[in-house]
């Protein structure tokens, strides 16, 4: 029985139970803001109404203590380190489900029955070719453009194309516009890999799963066969699940934020991926392997630790810390497992770079800098540790993020249209600048 959301409880919330509220008193006044209950988390504070009954606005950059929106997709708990997809625990799915599959959780709530989930699979691997007069954007591009630049345009470029998937109000349109964004991603990105490296573009075959189609794309070549291992295809299907979804981070906010004015879905989905790029959020996985490269071997990381902790030094350790974990990124776990299960088999498990991203972690949590702020490994530690073992550059790193967070910002951006209150988003400020002033004319100023 999903949970209903917020905003129902919140209409309904005094017929059933006695509403709990929250009282605001200053200047003389004294205002009962509603106080709104999850299924599991922190409660919330309703503060819809709080400008026009105390004509005051809330101020939180960063977004730090703001629900923006209630959802029924993906439910963190940093302190506990734990991460639940329709409440299904990430470590679960990760090890016994595929990401094809937590697609469609994410997408309709529950796991498929057998029929449901080989519609949804031959759906996808049928919309996983992109318009043949989309491979000249490609083009347009320098070879050494970074494939994520080269994803921001050819997803936007979607708009262009696919007119009939864009008329957001449409349930039909917004389904299709979902399918070919999932199915056609990987071969974006792989198409933005080989025009890197000057190779052709290798299309989709509908014989292979999502991962190793993805693997095929970016590593075959018309003058031999390539077969896919199917463990690398194994660890590369749980890399995309690992990183489907996760709440309202910042890439999946600049989705929400962009559709909700209705913009074109696809022009939607590259605003996230240009979110994603930024080393602080989704870029991290590629900062992460550059910075293990940096320190070389296990005797420099002290010198790393200590550029970490100088306030006078912008260095932060790429991989290390979390606005929500203040405990160990349930993906770290997973990952850290895959990585030695992929370079075992790759023989390369003595990797110095494991070695030295492995000694760091201990290091680090046994250093009471990190150990007092909660910093722990995330998400984007281990993962550019087996995405270069399987042999991606790391200019790939992000891209692959962005492939698999784009079932994420889809299942998000379909669910705020299934919002009966959805209405466009709005932020106001706390302006400290100049009051009113007259124009001056040059020769007086
Ligand atoms: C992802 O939101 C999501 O869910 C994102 C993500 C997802 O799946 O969508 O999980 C994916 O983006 C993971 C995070 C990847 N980014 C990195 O690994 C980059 C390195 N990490 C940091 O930039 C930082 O930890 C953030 C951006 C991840 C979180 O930053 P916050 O929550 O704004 O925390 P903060 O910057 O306020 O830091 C709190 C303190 C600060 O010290 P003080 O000012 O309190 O003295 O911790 C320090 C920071 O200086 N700190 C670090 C650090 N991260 C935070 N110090 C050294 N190294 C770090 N990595």
């Amino acid at each position: 029985m999903p949970v209903r959301s917020a905003h129902e409880a919140s209409d309904e919330g005094n017929t059933m139970t006695e509403q709990k509220t929250a009282t605001l008193s200053f200047d003389g006044k004294t205002i009962e803001l509603p106080i709104l209950s999850p299924s599991v988390g922190p409660d919330v504070i309703d503060i819809r109404k709080l400008y026009a009954q105390g004509h005051v606005f809330t101020y939180d950059p960063g977004f730090t203590s703001t629900a923006s929106c209630d959802s029924t997709i993906t439910y963190i708990d940093g302190d506990e380190g734990v991460l639940l997809h329709r409440g299904y625990p990430i470590d679960q799915l990760a090890s016994q489900s595929h990401y094809l599959e937590v697609c469609y959780l994410l997408m309709y709530g529950e796991l498929p029955t057998a029929a449901q989930l080989e519609a949804f699979e031959t759906t996808i691997t049928r919309h996983t070719m992109i318009h043949e007069q989309m491979h000249n954007f490609f083009r347009g591009f320098r070879r050494d453009a970074h494939p994520m630049a080269t994803m921001v345009g050819v997803v936007g470029a979607m708009s262009a194309f696919y007119h009939d998937s864009t008329d957001v109000n449409d349930q039909k349109q917004r389904e299709i516009a979902a399918h070919r964004l999932i199915a056609k991603m990987p071969t974006i990105a792989a198409m933005a890999y080989k025009y890197s490296i000057g190779q052709p573009f290798v299309y989709p075959r509908n014989d292979l799963d999502y991962a190793a189609n993805f693997l095929h794309m970016c590593f075959s070549v018309p003058a031999e066969k390539y077969n896919v291992d199917p463990i690398l295809a194994r660890a590369m299907d749980r890399i995309f699940t690992l990183h489907a979804d996760h709440e309202q981070n910042a890439s999946t906010s600049t989705v929400r934020l962009a559709s909700s004015s209705g913009a074109n879905p696809f022009a939607c989905i590259a605003a996230g991926i240009a979110c994603l790029w930024g080393p602080a959020h989704g870029g991290a996985n590629q900062a992460c392997l550059e910075m293990l490269k940096e320190i070389g071997t296990v005797d420099r990381i002290p010198e790393f630790i200590a550029r970490a902790k100088d306030k006078n030094d912008p260095f932060r350790l790429m991989g290390f810390g979390h606005r929500v974990y203040k405990n160990m990124d349930p993906r770290a776990t997973v990952m850290k497992e895959s990585a030695d299960e992929v370079l075992e088999l790759l023989g390369v498990e003595n990797n110095p770079l494991l070695q030295v991203a492995k000694e760091l972690e201990h290091i680090a949590l046994n250093d009471p800098y990190f150990i007092e702020k909660k910093l722990f490994p995330n998400v984007d530690f281990y993962s550019g540790i087996i995405l270069e073992a399987m042999g991606f550059p790391t200019s790939m790193f992000t891209p692959i993020f962005a492939l698999s967070r784009t079932v994420g910002w889809i299942s998000q951006w379909k669910e705020q249209f299934a919002d009966p209150q959805m209405k466009i988003g709005r932020p106001r400020q706390l302006y400290l600048g100049s009051t009113y002033r007259d124009y001056v004319d040059v020769e007086n100023r």
